[in-house]
């Protein structure tokens, strides 16, 4: 078997990608809101890479279904109906619209893994769901690839502490450390540190500070629970929708 995790998806190739199942993280706050967006019933999202992008895409598309979501230093970016913000994602506001979202990290690791066999959003929100399809990839002997968004190009501890959550749970009484590269025995290690306190690493990390900072400790609380948002979103074409379940 084998399973990689990289901290950053900065350097990421088309040959690193290509072929394999890849599981994409940026817990504070895209991944989290792709979830509570999708389990509160809005039909998909598209990450764009730029603001910019997101307005021409917005006026190509006739719809009254659209809403244009996003941050730029964690906060809103003006025009847009919507932040990045996991608490904004409810029914009423997003029951069958597709979201264009960009953010500064998460929506550009998603459009960095365009090419692989299949590309899963991961946050502690969906982490059961996300850990069932680590294994069956792992059972199909599929190479798994775990991408965190990261801050800027480099480590982000959010990020790494979930990658680790996940492959733990995925693992279970298997032995990972076998099949795991240095950046995923790094992070069984932050599981070690943490236990099961989302919250601590969160709000440690750089990232979950800045958050703070700006009065959005209740995003980082609600990016902390554990299968809040049960949903396996899945990332084709463009777009970020639910998972089709088999029949
Ligand atoms: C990112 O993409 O870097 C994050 O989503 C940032 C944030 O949520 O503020």
């Amino acid at each position: 078997m084998k399973l990689d995790v990289v901290f950053t998806p900065a350097g990421l190739t088309s040959v690193d990608i290509q072929g394999r199942t890849v599981f994409v993280i940026d817990i504070l706050r895209a991944t989290t809101v792709m979830c509570a967006a999708l389990a509160h019933g809005a039909k998909a999202l598209i990450p764009v890479a730029s603001t910019e992008e997101a307005l021409r895409l917005a006026q190509t598309i006739d719809s009254d279904d659209i809403l244009l979501a996003g941050e730029k230093n964690c906060l809103r970016i003006p025009g847009f109906q919507l932040g990045n913000s996991p608490l904004e994602m409810r029914e009423s506001t997003v029951r069958n619209k597709t979201l264009i979202v960009t953010t500064t990290n998460g929506t550009k690791a998603l459009l960095a893994c365009q090419g692989a066999a299949a590309v899963f959003p991961v946050a502690a929100s969906n982490l059961s769901l996300a850990a069932e399809r680590v294994r069956e990839a792992i059972d199909r002997d599929d190479e798994v690839l775990i991408v965190c968004a990261g801050r800027s190009g480099a480590f982000a501890l959010d990020d790494a502490y979930c990658a680790g959550r996940l492959i733990v749970a995925a693992l279970d009484s298997r032995k990972p450390h076998r099949s795991l590269n240095d950046a995923g025995l790094a992070t069984l290690d932050l599981v070690r540190r943490y236990g099961d306190r989302w919250e601590r690493p969160l709000s440690r990390s750089r990232g979950g500070r800045e958050l703070i900072k700006v009065g959005l400790r209740d995003d980082v609380l609600d990016a902390s629970r554990l299968d809040a948002y049960p949903v396996l979103p899945h990332f084709q074409e463009r777009r970020v929708t639910l998972t089709p379940v088999p029949v």
